[in-house]
């Protein structure tokens, strides 16, 4: 198991599992089409400018470099934008990966490792919640990558030789801890880096969406996890295949949740600036409490987190942000 391509390598996500992957011995190949990803961000082996849509290109690099398994990142992320261009989302989630997998099919390489999402749940009903818990998504954003885990668990039904790993992420933050790779998003709409943007000034304040949450203090709870804890998840999900493991779903987060005014007071003191934050309505589609239950991935794939420390995420995150402004002057 040591080439391994990766879709969506010089994205966020990406970009820290690359590294990653690179730091524990294994070939990389990034295939990304360098939509919202960078260059810069792919830290280790190398990168083909391409499109998933373009089967063709697609069918090559994969017969060239004939990887032991895949790793699937290239999506697209924004909820908000889902509900407004659902068809965008089936295209980018669900059939590109459709075509990645029928890819994968037809030169017999039969591991994945796939990036899917809290947001599959929907508004769950028990917290912290399990991976059996409903499928419920309440946007297109959720169900278009609910889709494609259904395709993998039909493809592992027919296939005895293709085995896979979901992992549902939960809310994703922090950087780098040597800051060379972190989230660059042209429209940020998460709650980290639009509070530390606000820090730096970028916004004139942080809007708090919805203070009547039936919570302890009225705003959303949310399972902060950092990006190299949720990279080694997948070196973890990788070795698990190579030793002959079986197909499986785990939830990638904590086991316990911050609420939005506890992210904005740890921010405040992490970056020592008390930035401007008014109270807003609700934002829709959020559900009110989102955290996961991680015994799964622990117990199966031994997953150690190393970083479940808001303060140490939001260090990461702002010595990454202040590096980002630096650089655009
Ligand atoms: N929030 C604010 N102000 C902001 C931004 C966010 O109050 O400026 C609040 C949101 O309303 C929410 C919480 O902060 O209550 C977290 O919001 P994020 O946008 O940071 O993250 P989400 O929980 O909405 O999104 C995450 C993943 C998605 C996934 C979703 C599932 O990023 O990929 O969980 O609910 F789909």
């Amino acid at each position: 198991m040591k080439r391994i391509l990766v879709t969506g390598g010089a994205g966020y996500i990406g970009s820290h599992v690359v590294k990653a992957l690179g730091e524990a011995g294994y070939e990389v190949l990034t295939y990304d089409n360098l939509s919202t990803g960078n260059r810069w961000a792919v830290l280790s082996g190398r990168l083909v400018e391409g499109d998933l849509a373009d089967r063709e290109r697609l069918s090559r690099v994969v017969a060239d470099f004939r990887p032991a398994a895949v790793m699937h990142f290239a999506a697209a992320i924004e909820v908000g934008e889902s509900v407004t261009n659902p068809l965008k989302y089936y295209r980018n989630n669900t059939v590109n990966a459709l075509n990645l997998i029928e890819v994968m099919r037809e030169q017999r390489i039969d591991r994945m490792i796939f990036s899917s999402t809290a947001a599959v749940y929907g508004i769950p009903e028990v917290i912290p919640v399990a991976e059996g818990a409903p499928l419920a998504p309440i946007n297109p954003y959720g169900a278009s990558k609910m889709m494609t885990e259904r395709l993998l668990a039909d493809l592992d039904q027919a296939d005895e030789n293709f085995q896979y790993i979901a992992l549902r992420y939960f809310n994703v933050a922090g950087a780098d801890a040597q800051c060379r790779i972190g989230q660059d998003y042209k429209n940020p709409t998460h709650l980290i880096t639009r509070a530390l943007k606000t820090a730096l000034g970028q916004f004139n304040q942080l809007q708090i969406f919805g203070t009547d949450y039936p919570t302890p203090d009225g705003t959303c709870i949310r399972d902060y996890i950092h990006v190299d804890d949720l990279a080694e998840a997948h070196l973890v999900a990788l070795r698990h295949l190579g030793a002959g493991g079986r197909s499986g779903i785990y939830n990638c987060g904590y086991g316990h949740g911050f609420s939005v005014r506890e992210v904005v007071e740890a921010a405040k003191k992490v970056t020592g600036i008390d930035f401007p934050v008014v109270e807003a309505a609700r934002r829709e589609g959020d559900p009110p409490n989102l955290i996961a239950d991680n015994r799964e991935i622990v117990a199966a794939l031994g997953w150690k987190p190393r970083f479940d420390d808001l303060d140490y995420i939001l260090r990461t995150a702002w010595d990454w942000e202040r590096k980002l402004a630096s650089r655009q002057g």
